[in-house]
Order: C-alpha cells, then structure tokens, then sequence
C-alpha cells in the first residue's frame, strides 16, 4: 500500500479514539515552553477541530491534492504572523507520531515511516511560507 493510503488508514483510526487530539497537545505542549507561550491565549476546544482538519490538508496534499491550503497555513504560521519559527515543526512531528503510537492500535514501523514521510512533504511546504 502507498504511504498516503497507509496514512490515510492509520488516521482513521486515530481520529476515532476519543482522547486523540486532547493527547497530541498534551503532549506537544509538554515539549517546550515555547510551544506553551504561542498557545497562551487559545481556545484549545476549538484548536483541535483545526488541527484535525489541518492534518487532513497534509494527508490530502500527499494523495495529490494542490497545495493551496498549506501554503494558506505557511502564511497564517509565518514570520509576520504566528511566527513559527521552522524547528518547532521537529517538536509538532515528535508529539504527533508519539500520540499516533499510542493511539493507533495496528500503528507499527511502516506505518510510523509512512506518516513521516507524508508529514515531512506537507510541512515542507508550511516551512517555505516563513
Ligand atoms: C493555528 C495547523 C504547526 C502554533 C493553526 C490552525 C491550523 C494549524 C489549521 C488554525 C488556522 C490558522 O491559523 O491558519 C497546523 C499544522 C501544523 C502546525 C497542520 C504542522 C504541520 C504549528 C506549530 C506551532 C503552531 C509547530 C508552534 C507553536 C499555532 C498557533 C495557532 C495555530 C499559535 C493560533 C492559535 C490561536 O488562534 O490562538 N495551526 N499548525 N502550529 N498554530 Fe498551527
């Protein structure tokens, strides 16, 4: 199967655990306090709505879909706005696979190298808008 389709599956999965996204910013969160100072403000309720339909946007980017809608993210996350500096994308891959790992019960090392790769051509293009 194709990284995009073994990706699409596992988010599946991931997006019917109950406690998926509430994980992933307990996590992403945890990782530095940077990370917590940019969310300072944030309705997290409806943060996580966003970030289920931003995931898509870069599983859908690998499955061919134009890339309107992540360079839209590179802007609104760029120098000028948000301001995401490039490295703290590491931090939002690592707790994103780990919260993926716990939460994906057939989630293995295809799998893991599968979003990886999917993951790393969407955010690619985030990154550029900096
Ligand atoms: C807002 C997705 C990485 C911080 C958003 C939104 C989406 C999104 C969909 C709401 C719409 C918008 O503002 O454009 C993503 C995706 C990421 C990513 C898919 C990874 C590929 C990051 C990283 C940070 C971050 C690494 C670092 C702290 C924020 C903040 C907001 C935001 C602070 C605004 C929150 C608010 O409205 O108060 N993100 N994001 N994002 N993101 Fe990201």
């Amino acid at each position: 199967m194709s990284a995009a389709n073994l990706v699409m599956q596992s988010y599946g999965r991931c997006c019917a655990s109950p406690a998926f996204f509430d994980d992933f910013y307990r996590h992403f969160l945890a990782s530095s306090p940077l990370i917590r100072e940019k969310f300072v403000d944030t309705d997290m309720s409806a943060q996580k709505q966003l970030l289920r339909q931003g995931i898509m946007n870069l599983v859908m980017h690998a499955r061919g879909m134009p890339d309107s809608k992540l360079r839209a993210l590179g802007e609104s996350h760029s120098r000028q706005r948000l301001d995401i500096r490039p490295e703290l994308y590491d931090l939002w891959l690592d707790a994103l696979l780990l919260t993926i790992s716990e939460h994906d019960k057939e989630c293995d090392a295809d799998i893991r190298q599968a979003w990886r790769e999917v993951l790393n051509k969407g955010i690619a293009v985030i990154k550029s808008g900096y």
